[in-house]
């Protein structure tokens, strides 16, 4: 049974002039364990597409099971129990709380879960370890560059042990050689703990670490690809 499974799925967003049509119909399916690279011009819907899929957002139209399950037939709170249970998120503005720790910051998503309090703080610092911050654990996020701060933000996303990651250009505001670390982290992730990952990117370099690429266009899937990785041959 695939992690997830979308049909036609369509995102339309109503607006003065004429509707936006961010989705035109999307088929995809990915199977646990997958490390898929989104890639697309922007304004192709890779955005729209990761909310749905990580159940921050509902389509217009289309069909949606994720683990199996129609989440159609979930209510707001359902769907919000199943998302901070199941899926981590990456984005490229790091979104992490300022004046508070990286330790405070890693373990906020546990505060939603069903993690016992007392397993709170070792969760998050074998994670805050695991991304090589446990020398900034008290620091705040002003007081770390950018790649930490992204990891700081891979340690939350991870903190709750999701089915899957989703990274929304996790490397857009980073500088190369910070970019390159996070993407290292990501692979890791995949290669070793079998995490699944759907990473969205611009950078060539990037989707080439993963082994499947999802184009879109104009809110169209245009090619899929199954790549066969470095490492792999
Ligand atoms: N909340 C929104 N309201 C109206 N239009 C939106 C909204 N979010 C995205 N769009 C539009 O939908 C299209 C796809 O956007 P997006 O998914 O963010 O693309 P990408 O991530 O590939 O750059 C764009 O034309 C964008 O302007
Ligand atoms: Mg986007």
């Amino acid at each position: 049974m695939p992690l997830i499974e979308a049909k036609q799925l369509k995102m339309i967003y109503a607006s003065e002039g004429a509707p936006t049509v961010a989705l035109g119909g999307v088929d995809c399916t990915i199977e646990k364990g997958e490390f898929v690279a989104v890639m697309g011009p922007s304004g192709s819907g890779k955005s729209t597409l990761l909310q749905i899929l990580g159940l921050l957002d509902r389509p217009t139209e289309g069909e949606y099971h994720f683990d199996g399950k129609s989440v159609a037939k979930y209510s707001d709170d359902e769907q919000a129990e199943l998302r901070n249970r199941s899926i981590g998120f990456v984005f490229q503005q790091f979104n992490l709380l300022a004046r508070t720790s990286v330790l405070e910051n890693v373990k906020l998503p546990l505060a939603y879960s069903s993690v016992p309090q007392k397993e709170w703080d070792s969760r998050a610092k074998k994670l805050i370890e695991a991304v090589g911050l446990s020398h900034r654990m008290y620091h705040e996020p002003s007081q770390l560059s950018g790649g930490e701060k992204q990891r700081v933000a891979i340690a939350r996303a991870l903190v709750t042990n999701p089915e899957i990651i989703f990274a929304d250009e996790p490397t857009g505001n980073l500088d190369s050689a910070s970019g390159a670390k996070v993407i290292e982290i990501l692979r890791k992730l995949h290669n070793e703990d079998g995490h699944t990952v759907v990473l969205i990117t611009h950078d060539e370099a990037v989707a080439r670490e993963a082994k499947r690429v999802i184009a879109l266009k104009d809110g169209m899937i245009v090619s899929d690809t199954v790549t066969v990785h470095a490492s792999k041959r």
